[in-house]
This record gives structure tokens, sequence and C-alpha cells, in this order.
């Protein structure tokens, strides 16, 4: 069974020497790679640039990226063949409209960037999805939680959401532990507690493994 797996943040360059990009560390994503690859599956982890080693678990396969399109290019190679997906990089939103080809030189008091939207990895490989692929997407809400993640799973056709809440304590980003509630498209939810990521990977991986068609 093979797992694709987005993790980490993307980094969008806007001159030689500069990006825009965002704090996530990919913990939750290469915990859960560690345990996908702990239950048997082969996995490919396209990676943004993250702090962390490669893992060494010898059915995990990272590829590093550094831009969306770089890591939109390496997931759309890997969708067709992969039975889950998941989708655990914060990618950015958006890019520099235009990559200076020197670096920026300081000038006037101010600076205005245009920016234009990113590709939606999940949401552009989630319409190429066919029965019996399973997507897993994460949401990052800070009100109206449990509705803004339902109405991801439907735009980004995922099978099951983790939402992370930032009204929670330990949640999130920049932590070590994560507070997870999963959403499923037939409605089922679950809360779980804090919990270390690695035991909040096995909470997500445990829930995935026992809603493909064949594992039940
Ligand atoms: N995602 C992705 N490609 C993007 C943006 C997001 O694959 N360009 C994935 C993330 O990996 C995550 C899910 O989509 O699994 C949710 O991302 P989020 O940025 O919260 O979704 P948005 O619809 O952009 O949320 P919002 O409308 O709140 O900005």
């Amino acid at each position: 069974m093979r797992v694709l797996l987005t993790a980490g943040p993307t980094y969008e360059p806007l001159d030689p020497v500069r990006f825009i990009g965002n704090h996530s560390t990919g913990k939750m994503g290469y915990a859960l790679a560690e345990t996908f690859a702990a239950e048997g599956a082969e996995v490919v982890l396209i990676s943004g640039p993250t702090s962390l080693p490669d893992p060494a678990h010898p059915r995990i396969r990272t590829q590093r990226v550094q831009t969306a399109d770089e890591m939109y290019a390496a997931a759309a190679a890997v969708a067709p063949t992969a039975a889950i997906w998941v989708f655990a990089a914060a990618v950015a939103d958006y890019k520099p409209a235009h990559i200076a080809e020197n670096k920026i030189k300081k000038a006037g008091a101010t600076l205005t960037l245009e920016l234009v939207k990113n590709v939606d990895i999940a949401a552009t490989l989630g319409q190429t999805k066919r029965p019996g692929q399973f997507s897993v997407g994460f949401a990052l809400e800070t009100e109206n939680e449990q509705a803004h993640a339902l109405d991801k799973l439907r735009r980004k056709h995922f099978d099951l959401v983790v939402l992370n809440s930032l009204r929670d304590a330990g949640a999130g980003f920049r932590h070590d532990t994560n507070k997870v509630t999963l959403l499923a498209a037939d409605g089922q939810v679950t809360t779980f507690p804090v919990k270390p990521k690695s035991e909040v990977a096995r909470d997500i991986v445990h829930t995935v493994l026992a809603r493909l068609p064949h594992h039940a």
C-alpha cells in the first residue's frame, strides 16, 4: 500500500536571497510518515524545507521541494498510484507575482509586493481521486471550527479532515503536542485529548486504516 504525504512549509522566492514562508516544522507530517511505514505502507514523503532529517525508515522515500509549484508537481506524479493521500503541508496560499533576478535593493519607505494565488494541491488532486483512494486533509481554524473544517472536506474532496483548533493550548504550529478532532465524510466526529505528535499520528493512521474499504 502506497501513501502520498505532503509535509512542512513551502518557501516562495522573492529574489535570490529572500522568500515568503511560514512556521510549519513538518513534525506532524514526519510523524505520520513514520507511523504509516511502521504499519507496513510504502510512504512517499514530499517535504518542504524543514530542519528535520530525512526519516531513516527504509519504506519512506523523502523528496525535498521548496515551492508550492514544486510540491504540486511531485505530488501529482505520485497520486495516481497511491491508495492514501495525506496533505499535512502548510502550503503558502500566495506567491510573489514576479521573482526578481537580482537582490531587491531597499529604496523608498514602503515596498509593495504583488502576490498571486498558489495552486491548491489537495483540491486539484482531489478532482482526480478515484473510488478506493482515500484523501486526508488538515484544517487549522480559529472560529466556527467544525463548520469550516467540513466545508474544506467537501471543497477538497477529503474523506477525513484533521481539525486543529488554535483555541486549544498545545495544538498546532511550534508545539510537540497536538489536539485534534477527526471529521469524516460520513459525519463521524472524534475528538482526542492533547497528546505528543507521535501519538496523534497513531490516532490518525489507525482511523484512516480502519476506514479503508478492504480493511473492514
Ligand atoms: N492545501 C494544499 N494546497 C494549498 C493550500 C492548502 O494542499 N495551496 C491543503 C493543506 O495541506 C491542508 C488543507 O489543504 O490539508 C487545508 O489548507 P488551508 O490552507 O487551511 O485551506 P484553505 O481553503 O486555504 O483555508 P482558508 O480558506 O481558511 O484560507
